[in-house]
């Protein structure tokens, strides 16, 4: 056999692509974008997406040109990736804290439009000492807790006084709140779901209204997710949603939200079959994360993952004999949990009916200060 190399080329078939590799389809990504673009097309609410899903540029552009307002982070190594290449309107959705992270932000915060949250009466008197000292303005969310139990003040009384505490730093401008009902985005049943937001905004719509009662305007309150975006305008009072996972979507999310198509699959290639049951493939924990459960196995109905290790998926057959899967075979899998997948890889292989039309560096992947 003559060996000619292997080579990545436009256009070549990407069973062809050495694996494990990240197919992006591009229509169905398109598609999704498109999608969520529309629904909020005549709404007062804005599309904020949250890059934690893809981390790539390219996309972020597709998202914008389709109307998005911005674009949501949630580190400010990423803020600083995606405002290289002139995405300038950023919010960073958590509280960034401690000397060295907070002048990164501020020296970001001097050439775009950052918002960040805020939680602490100190770390906002540590915001705005470095911004004073810049010379910059920092506009700022205060994130209130809505059930999620992760960072956050309560809403009512604390929440008014950390806004008040914002408003009165020479250097931030407060906007509003961040509050995000991440606990509630992946409730299977529509109308428990539509109930739980309703509910935990509840008391977030009671503090806007102590706030404008008192002269402070609430210009911002984002929030929101894939799972929950189409509440946005009729269970809670926000101005924009932060909706990630849409673009790409996964096995959790699919059940979930069947308004949106998986764009976004793992390429693996069979390595063993050393018995007719087992099968192990070389896309492991390096390849695919498993926090959300095991990414599916496309098109073999009766297979179970046992395991993932580093470097193998380890899968057994239950109908063996109608299989034909033998080492070298291409497969492929539907991530569990697509945001931690793609951050194990550096290049989305995007296509189109299954030839390669570009490749995208996943810019942001890794970025975790
Ligand atoms: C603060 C925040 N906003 C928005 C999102 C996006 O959520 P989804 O991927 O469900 O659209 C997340 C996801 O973890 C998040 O942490």
């Amino acid at each position: 056999m003559k060996n000619m190399g292997y080579r990545v080329e436009i256009g070549m078939p990407i069973g062809e692509l050495d694996t494990p590799a990240l197919l992006v389809d591009l229509d169905v990504l398109t598609q999704n974008i498109h999608k969520m673009a529309q629904f909020f097309s005549k709404s007062r609410i804005q599309v904020r997406p949250h890059i934690k899903t893809h981390k790539c540029p390219q996309i972020a552009e597709l998202q914008i040109k389709a109307g998005a307002s911005g674009i949501t982070c949630a580190k400010v190594s990423e803020a600083e990736v995606f405002a290289a290449v002139g995405i300038t309107d950023i919010l960073i959705a958590n509280q960034i804290t401690g000397p060295a992270k907070i002048n990164r932000l501020t020296d970001l915060a001097g050439t775009s439009d950052l918002m960040v949250a805020v939680d602490d009466p100190a770390n906002v008197r540590e915001l705005n000492q470095i911004c004073q000292e810049k010379d910059v303005n920092l506009r700022v969310l205060v994130e209130v807790n809505i059930g999620m139990n992760r960072c956050g003040v309560e809403p009512g009384i604390e929440a008014l006084e950390l806004a008040k505490s914002v408003q009165a730093a020479s250097s931030l401008t407060f906007l509003g709140f961040q509050a995000y009902e991440g606990h509630l985005v992946l409730i299977e049943d529509p109308v428990e779901r539509a109930e739980k937001v309703a509910q935990a905004f509840a008391p977030l719509t009671q503090t806007i209204q102590m706030l404008e009662g008192v002269g402070l305007p609430v210009q911002v309150v984002s929030g929101g997710g894939t799972g929950t975006y189409d509440l946005a305008a009729t269970k809670t009072p926000l101005t924009e949603v932060q909706v990630g996972s849409y673009v790409f979507m996964d096995d959790t999310y699919s059940r979930v939200r069947p308004d949106f198509s998986p764009a976004i699959m793992v390429s693996s290639t069979v390595v063993s079959r050393p018995v007719p049951e087992r099968l192990v493939t070389d896309a492991g924990l390096k390849a695919m994360s498993n926090e959300f459960g095991w990414p599916v196995l496309l098109g073999e109905d009766r297979a179970t993952m046992n395991y993932l290790s580093e470097e193998h998926a380890v899968l057994t057959l239950d109908d063996p004999q109608k299989s034909t899967l033998k080492g070298g075979d291409k497969v492929q899998f539907l991530p569990s949990h697509v945001c931690t997948t793609v951050n194990l890889h550096e290049k989305f292989y995007v296509h189109q009916n299954g030839a390669l039309v570009d490749i995208w560096s996943i810019e942001a992947r890794g970025c975790t200060q």
